[in-house]
């Protein structure tokens, strides 16, 4: 592979600082490599490969000569610095959800639907980490028995609020234990140690939050089946790190235990982990800092013709976020994709 030109986009942030780890864990090809945030941590020294970098100031003018632009911080930031970015001859894989549903823009999970990459035309959408990690468990079931419905609850950790989130669960949880009274939530609508909140991003139609559409329409879309009824209830939970997700899948075709079983054992990205008698099943403290989604607790609907119950768990900043973006990247790259190339 040819190595080439790269810039992070939210170089500070939780996204960023994941991305940077993976690049150098993969030895991913690149030659210069930019890092950019706010004015905020201009002059920062962020180190990348041994070699330590000044970060800088994200301007227009930031994206000459830059191949791929990994963009992560914030949805406004992407919508401003996207098209410069794309004028400048660079590929934007963009972890924002500013573009997910664009119809012009791709919206990939490599082990599902690589080959969307094809049709970028400058961006690639990386899509929400809840999506992500289930759709990877959808795709083989779909294809082998093709899905009539998905209902999904989630149990997301506050790693997915970035950096303040983390710290305000540290935060809080010291203070519950020493017996002291807790600063108001700030990233979060309450207080989040020792709670579950049912409220992720904003209410819109019907009463379901963003959260909630975005796993619907983006399924959708990665899918490629834009009616597929699912609907989606998502709760922030009281864990660092790692989403959790209980998924009820209804079928067209009757699948057993059995054959999902061996049909997710054979799935690039999954980790089947399903043995109740030997007390395992995937838990989010020990999928943290892995690649792989994780799935257990498989179960027959007991209510319906064909279905199955599924317990899917996998580390929401890896591939619910960075790895994912990498992988892109680096199909982009073994399959020479990138832009007037
Ligand atoms: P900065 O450190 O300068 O604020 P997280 O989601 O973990 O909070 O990270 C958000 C990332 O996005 C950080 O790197 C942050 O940089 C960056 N960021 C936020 N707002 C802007 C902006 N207006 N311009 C450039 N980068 C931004």
């Amino acid at each position: 592979m040819r190595k080439v030109n790269v810039a992070l986009l939210g170089a500070t942030g939780a996204v960023g600082e994941e991305l940077i780890r993976l690049i150098e864990e993969r030895s991913f090809p690149y030659a210069n490599f930019k890092v950019l945030a706010s004015e905020r941590s201009a002059g920062k020294k962020i180190t990348v490969g041994g070699r330590e970098l000044t970060v800088e100031a994200v301007s227009p003018a930031s994206f000459a000569d830059v191949d791929i632009a990994f963009f992560s911080a914030g949805g406004s930031v992407s919508l401003q610095y996207a098209p410069h970015a794309v004028a400048a001859g660079a590929l934007v894989i963009d972890n924002t959800s500013a573009y997910r549903l664009d119809p012009k823009v791709p919206l990939v999970v490599p082990e599902v639907n690589a080959k969307d990459i094809s049709w970028n035309q400058g961006i690639i959408a990386n899509p929400n980490c809840s999506t992500i990690i289930m759709v990877v468990a959808l795709k083989p079931l779909h294809d082998a028995a093709g899905i009539k419905r998905v209902v999904v609850s989630t149990y997301q950790a506050v790693s997915g609020a970035g950096v303040k989130g983390m710290q305000e669960l540290a935060q809080q949880t010291k203070a519950y234990a020493i017996g002291e009274k807790n600063a108001p939530a700030q990233a979060f609508t309450a207080e989040i140690a020792f709670n579950l909140i049912p409220h992720i991003d904003v209410f819109e139609e019907m009463g379901y939050t963003k959260e909630e559409w975005k796993m619907v329409k983006e399924t959708q879309k990665i899918l490629n089946e834009p009616k597929l009824p699912i609907t989606a209830t998502t709760v922030r939970v009281p864990v660092f790190r790692s989403h959790s997700e209980s998924i009820n899948v209804e079928l067209k075709k009757k699948i057993t235990v059995d054959a999902a079983r061996e049909l997710f054992s054979r799935t690039p990205g999954l980790v089947v982990q399903d043995n109740p008698a030997a007390l395992e099943y995937p838990m989010p403290l020990y999928t943290s800092g892995k690649d792989s989604v994780y799935i257990g607790r498989i179960r027959e609907d007991n209510s319906v013709p064909a279905g199955l119950n599924l317990w899917v768990v996998g580390d929401q900043i890896r591939k619910g976020a960075a790895l994912n973006a990498v992988q892109i990247a680096e199909y982009v790259l073994q399959h020479d994709l990138l832009p007037g190339r």
